[in-house]
């Protein structure tokens, strides 16, 4: 596991690196949705990566962002998002990172995510807690919705499913502010450090969470989809917080009012 969790860590900063080194410039655009956008950055991080899966673990399966799906029959898969953040990224915000997630029989075992901006390396395995920068983190203490400080996101398809803003609306009438950063892997990062309270988001993909989650429950949090069901990489909606706050998120997200 330690093994496995170094690697983790190695691929993001490696990654992460080559975001840095592209921090600002013009960035060659591609659309891959009206909105959902890809850089030339985010396909050479994730070729980065998948290089040295391969040399290291050329029997693993590895899912990324930009290539998709690398399939072996292997027990390990790779959760590979070379840029959570892209919005951010291809505008020159400094809002983003790496996110590295590594699956086994289908449970996230390892979490790596690396933002270049501020050089910080969340990590964490399961059963061995959770850190940032080599330093253990824990969430938050917060117990009232009204004290807390939450972050969410919202697909790339807001117009079509613009389901999320009813929620957005009442949290913000709820808690002490609600923060829309752009990139859920961070969000959820900052959710295991206590920096957020909570984070709710639709709409996501396995790349974007499955490191995050992990972080998030080795520093005691909670992870689960919007029925309190437990956290599924794959599942359609996602919710975390420092566990306190968790049933009255939920409580919030399943009211039952005219939106
Ligand atoms: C996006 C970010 C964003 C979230 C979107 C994701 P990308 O990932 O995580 O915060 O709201 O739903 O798709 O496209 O920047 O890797
Ligand atoms: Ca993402
Ligand atoms: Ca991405």
């Amino acid at each position: 596991m330690q093994k496995l969790r170094a690697f983790a860590e190695s691929l993001a900063t490696g990654a992460g690196s080559i975001l840095r080194e592209h921090h600002g410039k013009r960035h060659h655009i591609e659309y891959k949705g009206e909105i959902d956008l890809v850089t030339e950055v985010d396909r050479a991080a994730e070729a980065y990566m998948r290089a040295r899966i391969a040399e290291t673990y050329p029997d693993h399966e590895i899912l990324g962002e930009e290539e998709g799906l690398k399939t072996s029959g292997s027990a390990y898969r790779w959760l590979l998002d070379p840029v959570d953040g892209t919005t951010n990224y291809a505008h020159g915000f400094p809002y983003y990172c790496v996110s590295v997630g590594l699956e086994h029989e289908g449970r996230v075992i390892v979490g790596a995510v690396y933002n270049p901006m501020l050089d910080e390396l969340f990590s964490a395995a399961l059963g061995e807690g959770a850190t940032l920068n080599g330093a253990p983190i824990a969430v938050s203490e917060t117990t009232e919705l009204r004290r807390s400080l939450l972050t969410t996101g919202f697909p790339y398809h807001v117009i079509q499913e613009g389901s999320n803003l009813p929620l957005f609306i009442r949290f913000l009438y709820r808690c002490q502010a609600v923060r829309r950063a752009g990139s859920a892997a961070l969000d959820l990062c900052h959710v295991a450090c206590g920096r957020y309270d909570g984070f709710w988001e639709p709409g996501l993909s396995a790349w974007d969470v499955a490191a995050g989650a992990i972080i998030v429950q080795e520093a005691g949090g909670r992870m689960s989809d919007y029925q309190g069901k437990p956290f599924d990489p794959y599942a359609k909606e996602l919710l975390a917080s420092n566990g306190l706050l968790h049933a009255a998120m939920m409580a919030v997200i399943n009211e039952q009012v005219p939106d």
